[in-house]
């Protein structure tokens, strides 16, 4: 099976340049002008942008979490994803405590294998770290290809590790060459803070936002920093939403640290005015959550700085019925808010066509940072001879609104309803094959692969 697409204007993180891109099965072969070959399948792309694949690594889908599940299982939530031109996604499994990192691993391959439309990985969550689970941490890294682990600073009396654990783990995981990743808010002071409201009746979803100030996440942000420095783990933010806790980063750098951040498109264009909806705002009750517009221009500028290397969602979306669980009381709204499919294109028309950041900025955090930070690159991440061809053709021109009568995630209502999109996902590629195409969906589940991850021991 071979493919042709031509003379789109091709754009990876460091290149941008008219050519034509020759696949065969899985794999690029040729790039370059005007390339003389014969293709079972040639795809016109003159017009067209043509990147590689985007890879969201913040992803929750089918997840158990307070007290239901992400409504979006491994078949809808991937398939959303190729929608709006993200191949792959890197998901999380959680532990429980008392049990084993693996028997974990099974649970989550159970949901996930045979499911899934476009590729996947996991990060694994330990949220006990105990005698049993270190011997668990270099089999996970070297023989099942999950090489980073994710822990969660908040989230007191369910997921919520202390830093004892924490230290310990970092030392762990440094030793077989992975990498932390973190929830980083203070759990002790958001649960006091819940506690302080519930008791006041202050029930409303403001209250979740008042709970989490941004003092919470710049503590903790700082704390985790330091223990990184202190251990030499290499160290991931995940979700990190504002000002204070992108200045705790910054100042990690004036002792030549280097911690990698990860923001989500929301953090970037969405601000906590969205609270004030009374009950309406439960869908975008989201931990951390959406902040200040001084915190929006924090997050941009840190992505033209460098210091912010990744733009995720942290997709975990729950049905309507699902958030009314907390009509009475915020503190049990599910927490997490649909973006997977809306990613791509939300980033491209707020980023690139308002101007706030290059083409090529765009191509290195939504699809080449990810991949060199979790062990990827260049098999994805990126468009060369001997990568998968996991394409993107995109036309810059075309508008269109998004809207929960449009959207293919399993969630009945769209956190974006209405917002004009310069820009859109025509067809995307995965593995060689056309997965997109005519707004049809071309592969079915059980196409995604598991995709085995390699070391990086924190440098890309
Ligand atoms: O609100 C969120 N973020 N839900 C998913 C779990 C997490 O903290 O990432
Ligand atoms: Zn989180
Ligand atoms: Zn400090
Ligand atoms: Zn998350």
């Amino acid at each position: 099976m071979s493919l042709l697409i031509k003379n789109g204007r091709v754009v990876t993180a460091d290149a941008d340049f008219t050519a034509d891109i020759f696949v065969v099965d899985e794999t690029i072969q040729m790039i370059g002008r005007n390339l003389n070959v014969q293709a079972d399948t040639e795809i016109d792309a003159t017009g067209k942008l043509v990147f590689p694949g985007g890879i969201d690594p913040h992803v929750h889908l089918d997840m158990p979490f307070m007290g239901t599940f992400s409504s979006d299982n491994y078949e809808t939530g991937t398939r959303a994803a190729l929608f709006g031109g993200t191949t792959m996604v890197i998901d999380f499994i959680l532990q429980k405590q008392g049990n084993s990192l693996q028997s974990a691993l099974d649970e989550w391959r159970s949901r996930s294998d045979n499911n899934c439309v476009g590729d996947y990985s996991f990060h694994m969550a330990v949220t006990d770290f105990n005698d049993n689970t270190r011997t668990e941490i270099q089999k996970m890294i070297e023989q099942e290809g999950i090489t980073s682990f994710k822990t969660f600073m908040a989230y007191k009396g369910a997921l919520m590790i202390d830093d004892r654990q924490m230290i310990g783990l970092m030392e762990e995981v440094k030793k077989y060459g992975g990498l932390i990743n973190v929830h980083a808010t203070n759990g002790d002071m958001i649960d006091y803070l819940v506690a302080k409201h519930r008791a006041e009746k202050k029930l409303s979803p403001l209250y979740h936002y008042l709970s989490q100030p941004e003092i919470t996440e710049a503590e903790a942000s700082e704390r985790f920093a330091d223990m990184t420095y202190y251990t030499g783990c290499p160290g991931y933010i995940v979700h990190l939403t504002c000002e204070g806790a992108l200045n705790a980063v910054r100042n990690a750098t004036r002792r030549n640290q280097k911690v990698f951040v990860e923001t989500c498109i929301q953090y970037l264009i969405l601000d906590a005015s969205l609270y004030e909806k009374d009950f309406e705002g439960a869908k975008w009750v989201m931990s951390p959550p959406l902040r200040q517009p001084k915190d929006q221009a924090t997050l941009w500028a840190g992505i033209n700085q460098g210091l912010v290397q990744v733009v995720a969602t942290d997709h975990c979306p729950f049905k309507w019925e699902q958030k009314l669980t907390g009509k009475e009381d915020f503190s049990k709204i599910p927490n997490g808010h649909p973006a997977i499919e809306n990613r791509m294109e939300l980033l491209y028309s707020e980023g690139v066509h308002k101007g706030k950041i290059s083409l090529n900025k765009y191509v290195e955090v939504a699809c080449a940072n990810p991949a060199k930070i979790f062990g990827m690159f260049p098999r994805k991440g990126t468009l060369a001879p001997g990568s998968d061809a996991d394409i993107v053709i995109f036309d810059p021109n075309e508008a269109h609104t998004l809207s929960v009568n449009s959207h293919h995630m399993n969630v009945d209502y769209s956190a974006y309803e209405g917002w004009p999109i310069n820009g859109k996902v025509k067809t995307v590629i995965l593995r060689g094959q056309i997965a997109i195409d005519k707004g049809k969906c071309l592969v079915n589940k059980g196409y995604g692969q598991f995709i085995k991850r390699n070391k990086v021991e924190g440098k890309i």
